[in-house]
């Protein structure tokens, strides 16, 4: 089942997924497949693969019922590891399909043991870290890995995957497993055949795999199956213990039980990753908890504002109140701080956090180039290794800040897989982590992803709100009556929010991307125009279209451009506490403008969605008398370019005619 985002999948599958889309192949469709290759007498089972975003959107218990009428027997769905599989193994148990569980080398033995338990027709074993491929050699540590899986599996069979691609790696392995799967070689194999003769090729190239030959007849009948399997070394695999002995306590797993909530905020959050990062999650959460409760952690942190900039000011925009006419509008300048975002309080939070990890080496991505850059900085300072992954065309439109990175020492490493924009990248930089997860640790920049990044990247960012806080209290000596901030994937706000979540006089408004408005397919307002849905690891709104797979989303900045938001956010959107609203592209320009003309201040694209919606909620409070704080999140220099190139389109819509 092809999804627009396949993280854990190498650029065969990556190409095969964006081709079945392209060529319009649905759940529904492959259903379809599966009742045709029924009707033309397939008996052997059929399991599909694929992620778990189609399968929510299309209703798991239809699909359940519609997979079992079809003649489909299980799944292997990748990013649904048991912690978040309990409502669909229910599913799967009362209408009899398999869900397929796979242990990966990196899997705990408390969890290979709960994993086998849960087994009811085989055990997918992943022979490395990393994303499907073929590869040139299998892992020498095949033996003990995969005698491990045997000692608790019982009598469930085993599954090989992960780069068997020749018959060499088959056969090294006939003794320690009994299957293997093979995807990427097989879709090359498809991929490289002469049109209509794909299925022949493939059973030419799997009979080269097994040994096993299949006799026909002139209509193309199976008359006889010859195999010539070589003998396997003797002795060489493990004797199954009884698998009663082999059951292990899974209460730590939940399997069966309500999804896990200490990973979630409200509905919202958890991991919806492969297993291969179902080891490095929990080694982050526990670094990360163990950082948050020691006070040397945080004098460490604060040891570094001076190189950061911070305290970040707050001041009080006289002349753009003056001009507007409404309530008293307070600028938090974040622009002001080191690199000239607020990425930086993330970034050297996270570099903190990576050092006590012991992890050497540091990975990305970035958007508008303004959480590169911030890494890129820490890492320079830090003394550590940087690869940070951006979009094709973001390296396109934020060239100054892929310069920076350079300069800065970082490895950029363009992505041109998908929209080329910052949703590739993260798919990237997760697919990068899954490779190198023991050595290295990925700096997220947002609020979003699998738990724990949103908490951590929102603890680090509140410095944001608490500040404020502080300095509203000396200014004024009481809280704002609101606070705004711009939405791409939240972090920034969530930043500036959550200090105030308790005080409900507090108003909290975030602006999200409008594009070219929200009724046109060129947005990339999560919350106010997605729905709920699971991406990059996290279940949240999200732009995704009836299929469940992924939009393409748009925004004059590149910093906004992204199709989901943090779990946090999508929570107060639901709960109230916070509300969203949508500036188009001509309406954050206008912000930008009114900044510049008003402050002198040249605000970055993103924080002039935030500068609009502070403007028109400022039109309708009380004049000198109630308080908003703007959050500037970064300043504007990066976006010269861009804006010199939308001046002609959408300056005539907001009255602005400047020229170079
Ligand atoms: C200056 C600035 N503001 C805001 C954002 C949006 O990110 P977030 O919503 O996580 O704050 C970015 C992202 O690149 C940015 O560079």
């Amino acid at each position: 089942m092809p999804f627009s985002d396949p993280i854990a999948d190498g650029p065969i599958i990556q190409e095969a997924n964006m081709i079945a889309l392209t060529n319009g192949v649905t759940v529904s469709g492959v259903l379809d497949m599966v009742r045709e290759a029924r009707r033309r007498g397939l008996k052997i089972p059929v399991l599909l693969m694929g992620y778990y975003n189609p399968v929510l959107r299309y209703g798991e218990e239809k699909l359940l019922h519609d997979c079992k009428e079809a003649g489909v027997h299980g799944f292997v769905l990748v990013d649904l590891p048991i912690e978040e599989a309990a409502r669909f193994r229910k599913f799967c148990v009362s209408y009899g399909l398999s869900y397929i569980p796979l242990i990966a080398p990196s899997t705990s033995i408390p969890r290979m043991k709960a994993l086998c338990s849960i087994a009811d027709s085989f055990i997918y074993a992943a022979s490395r870290m990393g994303v499907t491929g073929a590869s040139q050699s299998l892992s020498a540590n095949l033996p003990e890995f995969l005698a491990q899986i045997h000692k608790y599996a019982g009598n469930i069979p085993i599954a090989l995957g992960f780069g068997i691609s020749t018959r060499e790696h088959f056969l090294s392995v006939q003794a320690l497993t009994e299957g293997c799967i093979i995807g990427s070689q097989i879709i090359s194999t498809i991929g490289a055949a002469q049109p209509g003769r794909a299925a022949e090729c493939v059973e030419k190239y799997l009979s080269g795999i097994t040994g096993r030959n299949l006799e026909r007849d002139e209509h193309g009948a199976i008359v006889r199956e010859v195999t010539v399997l070589e003998p396997s070394a003797a002795g060489t695999r493990p004797q199954a213990m009884p698998s009663e002995d082999a059951r292990p306590d899974t209460t730590d797993v939940t399997p069966g039980h309500d999804p896990v909530t200490s990973t979630r905020f409200g509905e919202f959050g958890g991991q919806y990753v492969s297993e291969s990062l179902m080891g490095c999650l929990p080694e982050l959460d526990q670094a990360f908890e163990a950082a948050r409760q020691d006070p040397a952690f945080w004098e460490e942190y604060r040891s570094y504002y001076p190189y950061m900039g911070r305290p970040s000011g707050l001041y009080f925009a006289a002349h753009l109140t003056e001009e507007i006419g409404g309530a008293n509008i307070w600028i938090k300048r974040e622009d002001l701080n080191h690199t000239g975002s607020h990425k930086i309080n993330n970034a050297l939070g996270q570099i903190l956090l990576a050092r006590r990890l012991g992890k050497k080496r540091i990975i990305a991505e970035t958007g508008a180039g303004q959480h590169g850059v911030a890494t890129a900085t820490v890492c320079a300072k830090f003394g550590m290794e940087c690869v940070v992954y951006m979009g094709a065309e973001d390296v396109r439109r934020q060239a100054l800040n892929v310069f920076r990175m350079k300069l800065l020492g970082a490895t950029v490493v363009p992505v041109t897989s998908g929209s080329r924009t910052l949703r590739d990248a993260v798919n990237e930089a997760l697919r990068a982590w899954v490779r190198d997860a023991e050595t290295t640790h990925y700096i997220l920049g947002s609020v979003v992803g699998p738990y724990p990044f949103p908490t951590i990247v929102r603890t680090f960012q509140s410095i944001i709100g608490q500040e404020t806080k502080e300095q509203m209290r000396n200014a004024i000596g009481k809280l704002p009556d609101a606070v705004v901030a711009c939405v791409g994937g939240g972090s920034n706000a969530s930043g500036m929010f959550y200090p105030f979540l308790d005080e409900p006089n507090v108003q909290m408004l975030g602006v999200e991307a409008g594009g070219d408005g929200l009724d046109t397919s060129r947005h990339s307002a999560t919350l106010c125009g997605g729905s709920k849905g699971v991406l990059h690891g996290v279940y949240t709104y999200l732009l995704h279209d009836q299929y469940g797979q992924v939009s393409e989303t748009h925004s004059v900045s590149a910093g906004m451009d992204y199709p989901a938001v943090g779990p946090e956010l999508s929570s107060w959107k639901d709960s109230g506490r916070a509300q969203f609203i949508a500036a188009t592209d001509a309406q954050a320009l206008a912000g930008f403008r009114a900044l510049a003309v008003y402050e002198g201040i040249i605000p970055a694209l993103e924080s002039s969605h935030a500068v609009y919606g502070a403007i028109e909620l400022a039109k309708t409070m009380k004049k000198g008398e109630q308080n908003v704080v703007l959050n500037l999140s970064g300043r504007g220099d990066k976006d010269m370019n861009s804006v010199a190139e939308v001046l002609p389109r959408l300056g005539p819509e907001i009255g602005w005619d400047l020229r170079l």
